[in-house]
C-alpha cells in the first residue's frame, strides 16, 4: 500500500477555504480514494479541545510564543492521531490550514518571526510538509466584505484592521515563493464554482488523476 497523498488550503479570512475543503474531497471520493476531511486547528478530538481552550479566549490573552505552542501542541495531536495514520493507509488528508497558517499569521503577520514557527514545527514534525497547498488568494477589502455579509462568525483575527490582513496575503504569497513547487496560487476572487474548479485542475494536474 502506498502512502496516501497531503492536500492542504490556506488563505486569508473569508476566501471560501471551509467551502471549498469539502468540496474537493467529495470530488476525490467521487474519483474512488479514501479521503480524510480535516481541519485546524484541529482535527482530532484531543487537538479540538485545544482549540476550543485557544479560540476561548480574546488576542492577547496568551503570551505570543505560549500561541504558538498550543497551536503546535494541536498540530502534534493532529498529525499523530489522525494524518499520519490516514497516510499510512493509503488515504488522501485533505486539511483546511495547516503550519503554513503558523507561518503566515504567527510567523509574519504577527511578527513573531518564521524562525520561531519553523523551530517549534521541527520539533513536532521535523521535516514532514504537504504534497500539496491550494492557496485561495483574493483582494483583502473582497475578503472582508465576504465575511460580513455571512455575520455572526466571530474569529481571532477578523476583527483586525486591513493593514493586518494585507500582511496576511503578502505573508501567503511570500511563502508560495519560498515553497513554490507545492503551492498553487489559486484567484478565490471568482465565483464559487470555477474556484472549485480551478482547485480540481491543480490537483489533477499535480497528481496526474
Ligand atoms: P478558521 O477560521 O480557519 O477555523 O481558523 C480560526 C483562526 O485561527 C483563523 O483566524 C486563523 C487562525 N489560525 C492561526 O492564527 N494560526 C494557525 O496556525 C491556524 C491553523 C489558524
Amino acid at each position: 500500500m502506498s502512502r496516501g497523498k497531503f492536500i492542504t488550503l490556506e488563505g486569508g479570512e473569508g476566501a471560501g477555504k471551509s467551502t471549498q475543503t469539502t468540496l474537493l474531497a467529495n470530488f476525490l471520493r467521487n474519483e474512488g480514494l479514501d479521503v480524510v476531511q480535516t481541519r485546524e486547528v484541529g482535527g482530532a478530538p484531543s487537538a479540538e479541545v485545544l482549540r476550543d481552550v485557544w479560540l476561548d479566549k480574546k488576542e492577547g490573552y496568551w503570551d505570543p510564543i505560549t500561541e504558538i505552542f498550543l497551536i503546535m501542541a494541536a498540530r502534534r495531536e493532529h498529525l499523530v492521531k489522525t494524518v499520519f495514520p490516514a497516510l499510512a493507509r493509503g488515504a488522501w488528508v485533505v486539511s483546511d490550514r495547516f503550519v503554513d497558517s503558523t507561518r503566515a499569521y504567527q510567523g509574519i503577520g504577527l511578527g513573531l518571526g518564521l524562525d520561531k514557527v519553523d523551530k517549534s514545527y521541527d520539533l513536532i514534525a521535523p521535516g514532514f510538509e504537504p504534497d500539496l497547498t491550494l492557496l485561495l488568494d483574493l483582494p483583502v477589502n473582497v475578503g472582508l466584505a465576504r465575511m460580513a455579509s455571512r455575520g455572526g462568525h466571530d474569529d481571532r483575527y477578523q476583527q483586525k484592521k486591513s493593514d493586518f490582513h494585507e500582511k496576511l496575503r503578502e505573508a501567503y504569497l511570500t511563502l508560495a515563493r519560498k515553497y513554490d513547487s507545492r503551492f498553487r496560487i489559486i484567484d478565490a476572487s471568482m465565483g464559487q464554482s470555477a474556484v472549485t474548479a480551478a482547485l480540481e485542475n491543480a490537483v489533477r494536474e499535480r497528481f496526474r488523476l
